[in-house]
């Protein structure tokens, strides 16, 4: 099922509320926690999460690009975020986190940077409820989408095939209505977008047209169409 989560990242910090409701026909609303460590650039943590948490209806998707996710992703669950995706490069004991998010209550996620192969998490993957495989380098929003991560994207998602896991395969960063459907034919199931969404007009209806494009190419694959 294709789902959008549009990433606040790109939104205006000062009326978050509003700007959840904004998107209220989105998937998740995915909030990119960074510690000016991991990535070089600051952006919020758990206060700002608990508080939009309060603020809409619509699950948090929380991405940490933080340092020691180990110690700080299990607030982010027990803060009451639907998923917590935690970075493969910064984490010590991924297998414990997956499985401390998952007790209390969070969706497990794992994030691959773009240089980053999925292959060695293979044995990881059912321990987890998301893979995001980055098509960026983490860090800021607006950046160009990084062609050199399609492979990437059609391995996992054959690796997923392979093992019969039903885990969600997300793409961030440069995702537009220029490049969601080179994901989607990738086998990406779950799509954020930052500026392509809330630098649009109307946030609503980009997240429309974001979805329209990623179920078509969904739909052609379904009925076998589309090799991935
Ligand atoms: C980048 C963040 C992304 C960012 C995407 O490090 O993880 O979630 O907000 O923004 P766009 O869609 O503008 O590339
Ligand atoms: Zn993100």
């Amino acid at each position: 099922m294709v789902q959008i989560n549009p990433s606040i990242l790109s939104a205006d910090f000062a009326r978050l509320a509003d700007e959840a409701k904004a998107v209220e026909g989105a998937d998740w609303l995915h909030v990119d926690v960074m510690d000016n460590h991991f990535v070089p650039n600051l952006t919020l943590g758990l206060p700002v999460v608990e508080a939009l948490r309060k603020a809409t209806g619509t699950p948090l998707d929380c991405h940490l690009m933080i340092e020691d996710p180990d110690r700080w992703a299990p607030g982010y669950a027990e803060a009451g975020a639907g998923s917590v995706t935690f970075h493969a490069e910064a984490a010590t004991a991924p297998v414990r986190l997956a499985r401390e998010l998952r007790r209390l209550g969070a969706r497990a996620g794992l994030a691959l940077r773009p240089a980053t192969p999925v292959e060695p998490y293979e044995d990881l993957l059912p321990e987890l409820d998301m893979l995001l495989i980055m098509t960026v380098e983490p860090g800021f929003g607006g950046q160009r989408f990084l062609d050199v991560t399609l492979p990437k994207i059609r391995r996992a998602r054959r690796l997923l095939e392979r093992h019969g896991l039903s885990l969600w395969l997300q793409v961030d960063g440069g995702v537009s209505d220029e490049t969601i459907e080179r994901c989607a034919e990738a086998g990406a199931d779950v799509f954020v977008a930052g500026s392509a969404v809330y630098g649009a007009d109307d946030p609503a209806a980009a997240v429309r047209r974001l979805r329209e494009a990623a179920e078509r190419v969904a739909g052609r694959a379904g009925a076998g169409e589309t090799p991935r």
